[in-house]
């Protein structure tokens, strides 16, 4: 097998740790690679007054797949109180490297699949007729729009004089909001384009069409929010029609979905939407297969950038520990993510075939599965160590 180069992104608190046992899930499998390490996150904002330097950008572009951890982000004033005595006083402000990344490099895709682990047992149970407990299997792969919408960041806070005067041309606006003194307004936007629309819709019909789910769902607002998920759900059907007429294209709004989502999540295949509603609905479906230990997600440019990463943040409150005690999973299935991307699926099904035969086992835990407190003491009322859920499943490899 060729050698693949690999950037890899640990940023902070529990990212470093999950990424290195991601790494030795990778070697174990015979996954080989070079791993170029590269820096991102709080330790830099403090340091050098940027979170997500012009370094890392060049070598994600450089060699276009990478993998990430997770990172710090804090309020402004801590962000500044936290800055280099040196960098204080230089107008730097912090914002969010995640957020630049995806912007940066265009990663407008994202997938987040949802599957249940059989034996789980923070697997979603509901009760059944006469009286059962049914414990419905999940397999939902999410499509978000990445890098649009309402977390474009197009937004004011008592807004200038022209943007005020281009909202009053608005009838709705000028009805509803012509009264309130500018000073008191604050105004985000959601903006869909329809290339990235069209993006993001192609390739959820493309994974459909390829991994046999039948239909695709689109989780929008089209009857209310008129102009952007009706861009979404016009598009979604134009391209049903031309490009994909074997795949069945359903239409949830994104408050049904939520009650949905408890009553029939086996019904549901992959969801496509946009950024803030596939943000929610992608966290929904994730607690029904076991939360942040074990949500996975890749990330796709245009131009051939892919990164993959666990769904969680660093939680830093648990990156000091002794002995790590938090869930590699999320991180090792992001990894698996990369393999099946690179087409290395052999490998890729053999760590997860490992991860759900430990699973199901049962008899090695991590502290969310146990539903303990993520306390250092968990150790000593028999959940397993971070390393050991990865020693667990190394050993489950052939
Ligand atoms: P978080 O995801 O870091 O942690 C929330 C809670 O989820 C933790 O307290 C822990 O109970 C649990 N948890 C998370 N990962 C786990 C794992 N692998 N195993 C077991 N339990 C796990 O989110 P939080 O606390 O809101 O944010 C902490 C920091 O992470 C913040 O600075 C935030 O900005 C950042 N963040 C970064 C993200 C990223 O890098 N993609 C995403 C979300 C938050
Ligand atoms: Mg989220």
């Amino acid at each position: 097998m060729t050698k693949r180069t690999i950037v890899t992104l640990p940023g902070d608190g529990i990212g470093k740790i999950v990424m290195e046992q991601a790494l030795r899930v990778l070697d174990a499998a015979g996954f080989n690679a070079d791993y170029i390490h590269s820096d991102i996150g709080w330790d830099l904002w403090c340091r050098e007054g940027n979170p997500l330097p012009e370094r890392t950008l060049e070598l994600i572009a450089q060699h276009k797949i990478a993998i990430f951890g997770a990172i710090t982000s804090k309020p402004n004033e801590e962000a500044n109180a936290e800055l280099h005595p040196d960098l204080k006083g230089k107008g730097l402000k912090y914002s969010s490297p995640i957020v630049g990344l995806r912007q940066h490099l265009g990663l407008d895709i994202c997938v987040r699949p949802c599957r249940t682990y059989k034996g789980n047992p923070l697997n979603f149970i509901r009760r059944g007729g006469g009286n059962t407990i049914e414990e419905p299997v999940v397999d939902v792969v999410i499509f978000r729009q990445n890098t649009e919408g309402l977390y474009s960041g197009v937004e004011w806070t008592n807004p200038p004089s022209q943007v005020y005067q281009a909202f009053m041309t608005h009838p709705k606006f000028a009805g509803n909001f012509g009264n309130v003194p500018v000073e008191e307004l604050a105004i985000s936007t959601r903006i869909f384009t329809k290339r990235a629309t069209t993006r993001i819709l192609t390739a959820a019909f493309e994974y459909a069409g390829k991994n046999g789910y039948n239909s695709v769902t689109v989780c929008e607002k089209p009857n209310v929010i008129r102009e952007t998920s009706g861009l979404m759900w016009r598009l979604a059907k134009e391209i049903q029609k031309t490009r994909f007429p074997e795949i069945k294209l359903l239409n949830t709004n994104i408050d049904a979905q939520m009650m949905w989502l408890t009553k029939n999540p086996e019904d549901y295949g992959v969801i496509v939407a946009g950024n803030m509603f596939g943000d929610i609905v992608s966290d929904a479906f994730a607690g029904l297969i076991g939360g942040l230990g074990f949500a996975c997600s890749a990330q796709f440019s245009s131009d051939g950038i892919a990164l993959f990463e666990p769904t969680h943040g660093s939680a830093p409150k648990y990156a000091d520990y002794e002995v790590s005690v938090v869930n590699p999973i999320a991180m090792i299935e992001s990894a698996c993510m990369m393999l099946d991307y690179i087409e290395e699926k052999q490998i890729a099904s053999n760590i997860r075939r490992a991860v759900a035969e430990v699973i199901e086992e049962g008899r090695v835990r991590t502290y969310d599965m146990m539903k303990m407190p993520g306390k250092p003491e968990v150790l000593q009322h028999g959940a397993a160590s971070t390393v050991q859920m990865t020693d667990a499943i190394i050993a489950r490899l052939n």
